[in-house]
């Protein structure tokens, strides 16, 4: 079977900075990989390229055999829209928004009417135990609250693959453990496949999978689909 999503030989640069040189994986769909390595190894710049919201510099990037990488920008947009859901690592919330109107908005995005996208949003901050943020902008949120909306938008529009970029850095455990496993029982039971990003190796415990980036490029045995 066909990976749902594939990098093949990915290199990034910033500058003089070589981010990524050279990854490759390959993910089913329905799994819940963990992509895990120190700080600065690449690991966020490998989630943007999957994602579609950076093109690598060389290498392929696939979702359903589609080459993302060659896709314009708008429908690389749009593709990310219907299909993705993102939790940034450093924030990614509308600061003019509430926390409601973030989550709400995705969901219009994806077609819903006003009402019923507050409707949803409102659901699914309940859900990820943030309603209490619901009428907050993203600066009244604390980290771990904004967190929390991320999912919440990020899972409210059913996506068929979620990237999460060090979902719970700014949990304490209990609470990291608390937000984590809800991700994982949502995207359990809607088959939803997950990558999170993760330098913490607790955390990577709880993926069916684990993909270990160093220096720009995945190491270990290789990283694809068993
Ligand atoms: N937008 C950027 N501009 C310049 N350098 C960047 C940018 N994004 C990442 N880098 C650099 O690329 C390397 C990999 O970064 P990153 O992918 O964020 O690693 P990780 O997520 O594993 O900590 C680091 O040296 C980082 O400083
Ligand atoms: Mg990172």
């Amino acid at each position: 079977m066909s990976p749902l999503l594939e990098a093949r030989d990915v290199s990034k640069s910033f500058g003089r900075t070589r981010a990524l040189r050279g990854a490759s994986l390959e993910i089913g769909a329905g799994e819940v990989v963990a992509v895990s390595g120190p700080s600065g190894s690449g690991k966020s710049t490998l989630l943007h390229c999957l994602a579609g919201i950076l093109v690598p510099d060389a290498g392929e990037i696939r979702y359903g055999g589609t080459r993302v990488d060659e896709l314009d920008e708008d429908t690389r947009t749009r593709l990310r829209r219907e299909a993705f859901g993102v939790v940034f690592q450093f924030g990614g919330l509308v600061p003019e928004l509430t926390a409601q109107e973030n989550v709400a908005v995705a969901l219009m995005f994806g077609g819903a009417r006003r009402a019923e996208a507050s409707r949803a949003a409102m659901e699914w901050l309940g859900r990820v135990g943030a309603d209490d943020c619901a009428p907050l902008r993203p600066g009244d949120l604390s980290g771990g609250q904004a967190q929390r909306v991320a999912m919440a938008r990020a899972l409210a529009t059913g996506p068929k693959v979620v990237f999460a970029d060090e979902p719970t850095g700014a949990l304490d455990s209990v609470a990291g453990e608390e937000v984590l496993g809800l991700l994982l029982s949502t995207a359990r039971e809607h088959g939803t496949t997950v990558v999170l990003v993760t330098h913490d190796n607790r955390i990577a415990a709880f993926a069916d999978r684990e993909i270990v980036v160093r220096d720009g490029a995945t190491t270990g045995s290789p990283a694809v689909a068993r």
